[in-house]
């Protein structure tokens, strides 16, 4: 939450600055703002409420000429998104300007004593304090800002990545984190820093990813300095990166979404490639095989993640539990963390997370570290937070994910964990040869599947016409489908704001069938597995009492396709894989009844994508 950027070096930071935080602008949208130091070494601070683009328009005639500049889009936590809340910060005497992404939870006892020494704040934010005690001690101590900014972090409880610039020194730019992500990038004569590598890779592929509690000094001429807040001298890592462009580009698509949606096919080959054998007979993760013997004598796993990730951890749960007998719980990591849980040495915990900065999820795996459990990560960000806090893990290798609303990550992050089942039931010796043959080569028919169930995008759109005046959806499945309806709801009421609940289909007549009469949509996740009798009697029941049914459909299902209002026909799979196909016309009707109510389906309002703070 929140995405940060800054430039030092021999050409104008502005338009590098402002390009870095549309790519950071999936983090936060409800303001942005930049401060330079001017070709006439003054510190202008320019801020606008709303998106990159008002900024842009709010900037277009100010000074805005300059080599050295921090910027900000904003995710709102302390103060309404406002012009006064957005960063930078200036200080007191505005020689120094500051950006953050985190949050100082000490910052009204802080805010107190400053106040009390005569400082004023002009605005509600906790980052305004920051920026104030760095001044403070800087003017008390008469240091200089690299250790004003050394003794302000260590006054500070609570989570940042922050930027520093000063006007008295124009050559340099002090950065530091905690719990919030940081990359230096280092370019010919000139350095870049950004919440991820999106703003930087287009000018250079040598970057530094900041550790918690490192503070980098980047001064021009100079090799990147890193020192901890407890003034321990780093060794600069200095790694390369492997993200292209074209992967943050829309690429003829309307939005991010649509085209991550349009993706799954490529990404899920790519989570597989490497990991199957070119005979298709076997599955490797090395993150499994290096560690066999826990997988193997694990009491428990116990899975952690938010959001959509924690939907793709329900779905590993009836996996594993299946394929491997070992017992598996899937907890938000925000309820886990917090709910002083029995965590044995012998215990797994697999946290699952498309970002790796999750802030829960980060405080889960410390939590379950803590109690002597092995950690493994599934992520999709390389070198995020989450696989360098684990003991090991498997990347979901689906590329950039921009959209806010998560497609991709999700079918690559049940994926992986198919394979995961997989490879720890064959070490286990708790899956038939002929079943796990069976399921690997389903597995990688899916993609094909994938690329026809897209050739109904047209039909979902038209189909999702008739949705749009719906105030209410119910979203329904069983066994591997009542994640994948809990999936299909969150969709849906992210980027249409309408309200939707993904209900298992048998709880129906405990409560929420009061809910049912002729206008509530009811989508029914209805494809041919072990239980569609009992399923068919479900979309009965609601049919009897006047429902809309869309049913998700098997190819060859006739019986629903006359009980239902309307269906989707979907190739037929393995039950255990039918998330990763029912999914899809789940994410298109979400995605086109959000942009027939003209919503804007990449930056949803009060979203973000990265959900660094707690
Ligand atoms: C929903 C969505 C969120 C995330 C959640 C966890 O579309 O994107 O619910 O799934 O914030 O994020 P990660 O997976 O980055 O930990």
């Amino acid at each position: 939450m929140c995405g940060i950027v800054g430039y030092i070096g021999y050409r104008d930071a502005y338009p590098i600055l402002i390009k870095g935080l549309h790519r950071l602008e999936y983090r936060g949208y409800d303001s942005a703002g930049v401060a330079l130091i001017n070709n006439d070494s003054k510190l202008s601070v320019y801020k606008a409420k709303g998106k990159v683009q008002d900024l842009e328009d709010f900037a277009k005639d100010k000074n805005i000429t300059g080599t050295i500049g921090i910027a900000h889009t904003r995710w709102a936590t302390h103060g309404e998104p406002s012009n006064a809340n957005a960063h930078p910060h200036y200080s007191q005497s505005e020689s120094l300007a500051l950006i953050h992404n985190g949050i100082i939870e000490n910052y009204t006892v802080l805010k107190a004593e400053l106040t009390s020494k005569g400082y004023t704040f002009h605005s509600s934010t906790d980052t305004e304090v920051l920026v104030q005690l760095i001044e403070y001690i800087k003017s008390t101590n008469h240091c200089d800002l690299f250790t004003a900014v050394q003794l302000a972090l260590n006054q500070v409880i609570g989570a940042y990545a922050i930027a520093v610039i000063d006007k008295s020194d124009p050559d340099q730019i002090i950065a530091a984190r905690k719990s919030s992500p940081l990359v230096v990038g280092i370019g010919e004569d000139e350095f870049f820093l950004a919440s991820d590598a999106s703003p930087i890779v287009e000018y250079t592929n040598k970057v530094i990813y900041l550790e918690d509690e490192e503070i980098v000094v980047i001064r021009r001429g100079e090799e990147p300095k890193i020192v901890t807040i407890s003034n321990v001298v780093s060794t600069p890592h200095i790694q390369e990166l492997k993200l292209s462009l074209s992967q943050l580009e829309k690429g003829g698509y309307p939005h991010f979404m649509l085209k991550e949606i349009f993706e799954q096919p490529e990404t899920l080959q790519s989570c597989m490639s490497g990991r199957i054998n070119v005979e298709g007979t076997n599955v490797t993760l090395s993150g499994i095989i290096d560690y066999k013997e826990k997988f193997v004598n694990a009491r428990r796993i116990i899975i952690i993640a938010c959001g959509t990730s924690w939907h793709a951890g329900l779905i590993g749960e009836y996996l594993i539990e299946e394929y491997c007998r070992i017992p598996v719980e899937v907890e938000y990591a925000s309820e886990f963390r917090y709910r002083n849980p029995v965590i044995f040495p012998d215990d797994i915990v697999i946290a699952i997370s498309q970002s790796g900065e999750t802030a829960d999820s980060l405080a889960a795996i410390e939590l379950a570290r803590k109690a002597g459990a092995f950690v493994y990560g599934v992520c999709n960000v390389v070198g995020s937070s989450i696989p360098r806090n684990t003991d090991s893990g498997s990347y979901t290798h689906c590329g950039p994910e921009i959209g806010v609303a998560s497609t991709k990550a999700f079918t690559a992050q049940v994926t992986v964990l198919a394979m995961m089942a997989l490879a720890i039931a064959k070490e286990k010796g708790t899956i038939e040869k002929d079943v796990y043959l069976k399921i690997l080569k389903e597995l990688q028919n899916i993609p094909n599947k994938i690329k026809e169930i897209l050739k109904l995008n047209e039909d979902i759109k038209n189909l999702s016409s008739i949705f749009t005046y719906a105030h209410n959806f119910i979203y329904l499945g069983r066994g591997y489908s009542y994640p994948v309806a809990l999936e299909g709801a969150l969709k849906l009421k992210e980027i249409s704001y309408i309200h939707a609940e993904g209900y298992p289909a048998a709880e129906m007549k405990h409560g929420p069938i009061a809910l049912i009469d002729n206008e509530m949509p009811i989508v029914a996740i209805a494809t041919n597995n072990a239980i569609y009798e009992k399923v068919v009697s479900n979309i009965q029941e609601i049919k009897a009492r006047n429902g809309r049914v869309i049913a998700i459909v098997s190819d060859g299902d006739e019986t629903i396709k006359e009980l239902a209002d309307h269906y989707i026909q979907i190739p037929s799979t393995l039950e255990c894989l039918d998330p990763l196909l029912s999914t899809i016309p789940l994410q298109l009707l979400a995605y086109h009844v959000a942009v027939h109510k003209n919503r804007d389906v990449d930056m949803p309002r009060n979203l973000a994508k990265s959900v660094t703070v707690e």
